[in-house]
């Protein structure tokens, strides 16, 4: 079973996937918890380069090493995961690229499509979308240290990245699980949780 949790700035994938590790342990559900950018030690290079807001990239730029550490991780982890049957959770994956780098960037939807179409990533089984109205993700967000090169945005970068990600649940019901993020993080828990467990269930 292949899951993504995906969501702006400041939605909680960081405290729900906390909550989800305890719970899959605690009920001896063996999951692989990973991550884009930055699931490989050659992704976490990627990562620095990508998160530095010292360092301008054109998107396109940005793209390719988002692209590069994706095709690390799923030749190294995800792919030999699902080959073994094993659950894997990534934290960002496919969705981000068509939100972020294709909304956020305006990189036309055509030419992202060109050029991971193929790469051949595997589809996820289920993807978990935290939804937050932009204000509250970036207030949530900027109450951190230091703000890196994406979070240093303008507000409407994020309104696209919001209604690209909204878009991509509409036009995917059957994969996309939308979760209100405003509420509690207990609740947005237990929606997660019972949402892979029934997926868990049907495969
Ligand atoms: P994180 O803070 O959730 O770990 O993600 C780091 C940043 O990477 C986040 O601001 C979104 C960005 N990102 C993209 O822009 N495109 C992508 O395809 C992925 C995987 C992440």
């Amino acid at each position: 079973m292949f899951i993504t949790l995906e969501g702006s700035e400041g939605a909680g994938k960081s405290t729900l996937i906390e909550h989800l590790k305890k719970y899959f342990l605690k009920r001896n559900i063996d999951f692989i918890f990973t991550k884009e950018p930055g699931g490989t030690d050659e992704g976490i290079e990627f990562r620095k380069i990508l998160l530095d807001n010292n360092i301008e990239l054109d998107p396109l730029s940005e793209t390719f090493l988002l692209l590069a550490d994706r095709i690390e991780h799923v030749r190294k982890i995800i792919n030999p995961a699902l080959e073994l049957n094993k659950n894997v959770l990534s934290d960002r994956y496919l969705d981000s690229t068509y939100a972020y780098q294709g909304a956020g960037r305006k990189i036309n939807k055509d030419k992202l499509d060109k050029l991971i179409k193929p790469l051949k990533f595997p589809e996820p089984d289920l993807t978990i979308y935290l939804d937050l109205p932009v204000e509250e993700g970036l207030k949530r967000a900027k109450g951190r240290d230091s703000l890196d090169r994406f979070e240093k945005e303008e507000i409407d970068f994020f309104k696209r990245i919001r209604d690209s990600y909204l878009k991509l649940a509409e036009e995917n019901p059957s994969r996309i699980f939308t979760i209100d993020s405003a509420n509690g993080e207990n609740e947005v828990f237990e929606s997660a949780k019972d949402c892979i467990e029934k997926k868990l269930n049907e495969s």
